[in-house]
């Protein structure tokens, strides 16, 4: 078998070496906290269950939806967005449903990316971006996110050179992995700078649903001229906890829409109908499941940060997403932290270097365990600490 050189362009190493180790770790016994994947573990709304069990049941249930997925979903997009954010939006051309945003995220490079052409990438970054620019074989210029500008990039560092030939930019607040958050000031900077410089945005808002102590996240499109420039990804997985009830939708400029749409009814037949139909139940329902992902995300935030900070183990607590972002203690790199962590004390967190070379120095802890978990990880890190003195 002679394989394409693309699988070698994947980030696949660091996480084989995490799976690897974890899986030796299972077979020797070890019990395992495992705060790595950023999985869900809590349930949707009961109607959203309901709906999905009662239709599947239905013979028409099992037609395809094709790409457009069905009206009715593409308008509760729509109203969803008028009532969180106050953006208009029209449900014919500027919403189209994806089988989760990683769905869209990848798709996107095909829509605008030949071979060698570039695109801007935040490092550290959610790992799609850069692995779907590399299968189109897309050129990546790194854009540092850094502790000193509280994550978000400063775009002057980006040359006119590597500006004029970027086609596209990817941007993710609430933040994977940093937990950062953006300003309203940021994102007119961006809309300035990608239309000077003719750059389509993808703005990635998986979680503007997951935020905490007051703060509101913002959506990219709330922006003056950002639907000229770009468009936005959502994703059903966090905000109502369905992230194996593949749904996301994208929304906002209408030609990059199409484009997108062009690439995906050659690639797929659209969502099952039953999860669309239950997309529609979770948006249009009350905030009230949002509410409660807030209140128990901000409980376990508030464990292990504190906690950890107890253990002498510095880092701040986040104002949205589900991940705490951590510089790694004694000086240690990053996999090497994990990896000691892991073997050690049962603790699986992510190395910061497998979101990017900016992320080395840090690691990141998925909130994705109940408070009495989270607690016995917080015990465990201390002893790991106390033990390295
Ligand atoms: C920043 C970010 N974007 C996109 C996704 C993909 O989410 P979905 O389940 O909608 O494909 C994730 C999932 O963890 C994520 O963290």
């Amino acid at each position: 078998m002679e394989f394409a050189t693309r699988l070698n362009t994947l980030q696949t190493s660091i996480y084989s070496q995490l799976a690897e180790l974890k899986r030796e770790l299972q077979l020797s016994g070890k019990d395992l906290i495992d705060l790595s994947i950023g999985s869900p573990d809590l349930s949707p709304p009961h109607s959203v269950k309901q709906v999905i069990s009662q239709l599947s049941l239905e013979d028409h249930a099992y037609d395809y939806t094709l790409t457009r997925g069905i009206p009715e979903f593409r308008e509760a997009c729509a109203n969803w967005y008028k009532k969180r954010f106050n953006v208009d939006l029209n449900p014919e051309t500027e919403v189209l449903p994806v089988m989760g945003s990683q769905d869209g995220l990848s798709h996107i490079f095909w829509a605008f990316i030949n071979k060698g052409d570039a695109a801007i990438i935040p490092d550290p970054g959610y790992p799609i971006y850069s692995d779907g620019l590399a299968l189109v074989e897309g050129e990546k210029i790194p854009l540092p996110l850094e502790e000193r500008n509280n994550y978000l990039p400063d775009l002057s560092v980006i040359s006119v050179a590597n500006a004029s030939k970027a086609k596209l930019m990817i941007l993710n607040y609430p933040n994977n992995p940093t937990a950062a958050v953006a300003s309203h000031e940021f994102f007119q900077e961006v809309v300035e700078f990608a239309a000077k410089y003719n750059i389509v945005v993808c703005h990635d808002a998986a979680y503007t649903e997951l935020a905490f102590d007051g703060y509101k996240p913002m959506s990219f499109l709330q922006t003056e001229g950002a639907k000229e420039v770009g468009v936005e990804f959502h994703s059903l997985s966090k905000t109502f906890n369905m992230a194996g009830a593949r749904l996301g939708f994208v929304v906002g400029n209408a030609k990059v829409l199409k484009a997108l749409e062009t690439i995906k009814s050659n690639i797929d037949y659209g969502t099952f109908r039953p999860i669309l139909k239950a997309g529609i139940v979770a948006l249009q329902g009350s905030r009230e499941i949002i509410d409660r992902n807030q209140n128990t995300y901000k409980k376990r935030r508030d464990i292990w940060v504190e906690g950890c900070i107890r253990a002498g183990w510095q880092m701040s607590k986040p104002k949205g997403s589900m991940f705490v972002w951590a510089p790694v203690p004694k000086n240690l790199k990053s996999l090497s932290f994990v990896k000691d962590l892991a073997t050690e004390a049962g603790v699986i967190l992510v190395p910061g270097v497998a979101f990017g070379e900016y992320g080395e120095g840090y690691v990141r802890v998925g909130l994705v365990k109940d408070e009495e978990k989270i607690k016995e990880a917080v015990r465990r890190v201390r002893g790991f600490l106390t033990n390295k003195d």
